[in-house]
């Protein structure tokens, strides 16, 4: 099969981590007879500093074009003061939406070489192992009216959170879908005590689930689903969510997994005719200003993202179920970065990349 992919490394550690995935998708590429056609485009930053906009139009052609993108991560704190319309992150919320990707599955799940990285007692984290399932496209990242207008104590800042049912029914089949190969337990979490984006979100899960009698569901309100997340996190099998809570709830995930450099995630929207998933690929780390540049970063979010491109956009289970064996194998030999507490002296990115391609 060949792999027609785009590379868009962003800002930041994007383009460290991006590196050493891109070094693993090269050696799935050569071990398994699978050539790689890889582009490399502008996102984020850096497409503001050479094209004077975060997602030029070309780097949305390229990616309606490849079969997936792999991307990195956007930010610099150059643009912190800047209105939402001209920052980095704009070009990531344009390119999900140019590609559809309204599904984001967020695994979170603790290997057993890193019980010891999260700050939750061990008998608590040993064990958890679930997906997050983000609504992408929709809610207040892109709702209107939004903007701040007026002046003095009444100048006023707006967004809108709103979700129509064919929105809200599309993730939640996609939830049940992955709980029927997975524990069968769908959890949907909202805010439907306060909010009516929110009762009509548990109203439509219902109706899906229906469809589903195979599958059980049951509704927690986010508060409580981030209390229950470092209480009982064993609980959790599939987590189905509205685009804000379902950002915030995954960085509180990655306190579970150990580090947020672990956590991969795959953006997906419909197949294509070829069955395929069209996806977009990333760590759901950011850009870490702080730790740019010196080689520190924990690549394994990256490449346990290039797993999750084998597995949804290409079918190629056995090369992706290959990449996390590598990613298992190279946790267990203590030769980690810094942020997973290593035994000895920390490896880099670069040494963490070869390895992992090494023990593929
Ligand atoms: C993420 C990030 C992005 C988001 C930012 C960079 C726009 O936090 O992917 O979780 O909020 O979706
Ligand atoms: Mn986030």
């Amino acid at each position: 099969m060949e792999l027609n992919v785009l590379i868009l490394p962003g800002d930041g550690i994007g383009t460290e981590v991006t590196r050493e995935a891109v070094r693993v998708l090269s050696r799935v590429s050569e071990k398994f007879g699978h050539p790689a056609h890889l582009t490399e485009g502008l996102l984020g930053g850096v497409a503001i500093h050479r094209t004077g906009t975060p997602l030029p139009e070309e780097t949305v052609k390229l990616a309606l074009a490849a079969d997936a993108t792999l991307m990195g991560a956007v930010g610099l704190p150059e643009f912190d003061n800047v209105a939402p319309e001209k920052r980095p992150e704009k070009g990531l919320l344009g390119i999900r939406k140019a590609l559809g990707v309204y599904a984001n599955l967020r695994p979170v799940k603790t290997y057993h070489a890193l019980i010891d990285s999260s700050p939750l007692k061990n008998h608590l984290v040993e064990g958890t192992d679930m997906i997050i399932v983000r609504e992408l496209t929709g809610g207040l990242y892109y709702g209107t009216p939004r903007g701040i207008s007026g002046s003095g104590d009444e100048e006023r800042g707006v967004n809108t959170m709103t979700y129509t049912r064919a929105e809200i029914a599309r993730i939640a089949r996609m939830a049940f879908h992955l709980a029927r190969n997975r524990r069968k337990k769908v959890t949907s979490v909202d805010k439907s005590n306060v909010l009516e984006t929110s009762q009509l979100w548990r109203k439509v899960v219902v109706e899906v689930a229906a469809g589903f009698p195979d599958v059980e569901l049951d509704h927690l309100l986010v508060d409580n689903c981030a209390m229950q997340l470092v209480l009982n996190p064993r609980r959790f099998d599939v987590v189905v969510t509205e685009n804000l809570f379902g950002d915030i709830l995954s960085d509180e995930g990655a306190v579970l997994a150990g580090s947020i450099g672990m956590l991969p995630s795959a953006s997906i929207g419909d197949r294509k005719p070829s069955g395929a998933w069209v996806g977009l690929y990333e760590p759901v780390h950011g850009s870490a200003p702080d730790l740019a540049g010196q080689n520190k970063a924990n690549p394994f979010g990256a490449i346990g993202s290039v797993a999750a491109m084998l597995e949804y956009s290409f079918g190629l289970k056995e090369e992706a179920a290959a990449v996390n064996a590598a990613i298992e194998a190279v946790l267990n030999s203590g030769r980690v970065t810094a942020d997973l507490k290593p035994a000895g002296p920390p490896a880099t990115t670069e040494q963490v990349g070869r390895a992992v391609c090494e023990a593929i």
